[in-house]
């Protein structure tokens, strides 16, 4: 059993295991030398060369539990036929979202439109690197996925005003996420994925009589499809204000927590696994600061199954040394 398994199902190892979201990517100058080749980011998630040698970028340098493979949440409604389009210094920019058109998506079409997903998978599981690790496959949430297939960009703050006006649309959109999306996972674990992160990003931006209908429910149909399939399944509702209640709801194996989650009494509260709360904002900074709040979050988690990731993916501007610090004191400890 890898340390991430050992650790989700509540055994001790003797250090916590790590990896990092965004742990492939632009703070990586091997990585920013592929993506200055590749403009297009949807077609570079789409070569399985390209992304899973990216996937192992990170294994090759330092001693991480776990890969991530290399795609996006928003592979989801490119499959579904929605126009995505990724502009430099703006993010995300969705096409018109057209649900006559989304109904009548076949499932092998998109199979077949994320195929290149699937054997990226596949060929990272084939690599030695990921060797008694985990490869970590994921989706986002229904609800999260649906905010950037209405709001067509990222919300940052709020949504559009009238976002919630056309309820008919909200309700066929989440039903008809909710089956691609178990048919991503699927394809997912089969070819390779020994873990399934949910990433719900938007999940803070709903009010607590909201979350039942938007967040909760549409999640508890995913993570007990996960289950269904014996693979362990970690959620990250970044912003939700009460952590407690996910969990107690949604069930996952694992919960990330975000960077505004107080630690100490988050870890009181919850039993289940956690991963994750550093700031990414403190790879930033200098090795001692760093030394200073990593060894917090390893102290106040130390009789707690624990999972070192951040709050957040890594930072662009973040130095690979400070990752490597970051990962070789977590490993010290
Ligand atoms: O974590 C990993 O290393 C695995 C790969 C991964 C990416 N995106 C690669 C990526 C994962 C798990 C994601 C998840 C994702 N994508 C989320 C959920 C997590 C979060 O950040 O809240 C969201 C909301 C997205 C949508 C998305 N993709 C945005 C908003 C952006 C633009 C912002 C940014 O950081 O540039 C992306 C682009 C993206 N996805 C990049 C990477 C490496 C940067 C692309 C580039 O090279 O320009």
């Amino acid at each position: 059993m890898t340390p991430i398994q050992r650790t989700i199902i509540g055994k001790k190892t003797d250090n916590p295991p790590i990896w990092l979201m965004r742990q492939a990517g632009r703070y990586l100058p091997e990585f920013r030398e592929i993506r200055k080749k590749n403009p297009d980011f949807i077609n570079l998630c789409l070569n399985e060369n390209l992304s899973s040698v990216i996937t192992l970028q990170p294994l090759e340098r330092f001693e991480l539990d776990a890969a991530i493979i290399f795609s996006d949440i928003l592979m989801l409604p490119y499959g579904l036929d929605q126009e995505v389009k990724f502009k430099k210094n703006f993010g995300p920019q969705l096409g018109p979202l057209d649900l006559n058109r989304i109904s009548k998506i076949d499932e092998v079409d998109f199979v077949e439109k994320l195929y290149p997903v699937y054997k990226s998978i596949k060929k990272v599981s084939e690599n030695n690197l990921i060797k008694n690790k985990n490869l970590i496959g994921f989706i986002g949430a229904p609800w999260t996925l649906l905010v950037y297939m209405i709001n067509k960009h990222s919300p940052k703050k709020e949504l559009i005003k009238d976002f919630f006006k056309d309820e008919f649309l909200i309700n066929r959109i989440l039903k008809i996420l909710e089956k691609f999306l178990k048919l991503h996972i699927d394809h997912q674990i089969k070819n390779g994925a020994t873990i399934i992160q949910i990433f719900d990003s938007w999940a803070g931006l709903l009010k607590e009589k909201d979350l039942p209908n938007y967040v909760y429910i549409p999640t508890l149909n995913l993570v007990n499809y996960v289950k269904s399939l014996n693979i362990p399944i970690i959620c990250f509702p970044r912003g939700v204000k009460n952590y407690k209640n996910y969990c107690d709801i949604v069930k996952p194996d694992a919960i990330n927590i975000d960077y505004n989650v107080n630690p100490i009494s988050i870890c009181k509260e919850i039993n289940i696994p956690i991963q994750g709360g550093l700031d990414p904002k403190i790879l930033l900074t200098d090795k001692e600061n760093l030394k200073k709040e990593a060894k917090r979050y390893l102290d106040i988690f130390k009789d707690h199954p624990y999972i070192f990731n951040l709050g957040h993916g890594v930072l662009p501007q973040t130095e690979p040394n400070m990752v490597d610090y970051l990962v070789k004191m977590v490993k010290d400890y």
